[in-house]
């Protein structure tokens, strides 16, 4: 009687004998490298224009419509004046200047040195950001003066049946 356990196995015994580890393994990692290479490309094909409009946002060059939001009617904003707003959500706070008979600019108005509320000061013509004495232009929003290096977010109004009405937010435009 034999014992098959007490034997050396036949080759057909051995269930490892037609693997080739070498080979198995540049197979492994050749597979691998084309699916990483294939799911690299799918990637960046398919995220391509995400990434555009992302680095559009993330460098602050994006213009975003939202819904029209009326900020005060024509009459009860002298030239020379401004309103408080909140535009486009209620945690955004900005300012609408009346510079002239037909000209309107609005900001948000959150520094962007440190994001103290910047406010208006009709008699020397300018946004002013008491903190660190930032200075803005209004006509542009840029900043003139202080530790400000980029101009506050223009929020563009149109002017329609009587009223003001904050329409886009448009970001760091120089
Ligand atoms: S927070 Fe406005 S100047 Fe510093």
């Amino acid at each position: 009687m034999t014992d098959r356990n007490n034997r050396v196995p036949f080759d057909e015994d051995n269930y490892t004998h037609n693997i080739n580890r070498n080979n198995e393994r540049m197979l492994d990692r050749r597979g691998f490298m084309k699916t990483l290479a294939g799911a690299a490309g799918v990637f960046a094909i398919s995220s391509l224009p995400w990434g555009a409009v992302a680095a559009k946002e993330l460098l602050g060059l994006g213009e975003k419509e939202y819904p029209h939001q009326k900020i005060v009617n024509v009459k009860d904003i002298a030239i020379g004046d401004s309103v408080d707003f909140t535009f486009p959500s209620d945690h955004d706070s900005a300012i609408l200047i009346r510079l002239s008979e037909r000209k309107y600019v609005a900001y948000q108005n959150a520094c962007t040195h440190l994001r103290c509320p910047v406010y208006w000061v009709k008699e020397e013509n300018e946004m002013v950001c008491p903190c660190h004495h930032g200075k803005f232009d209004a006509k542009t929003g840029a900043p003139t003066a202080g530790p400000p290096r980029r101009p506050l977010p223009e929020i563009q109004v149109e002017v329609r049946n009587g009223g003001v009405y904050a329409v886009k937010v448009k970001r760091y435009e120089a």
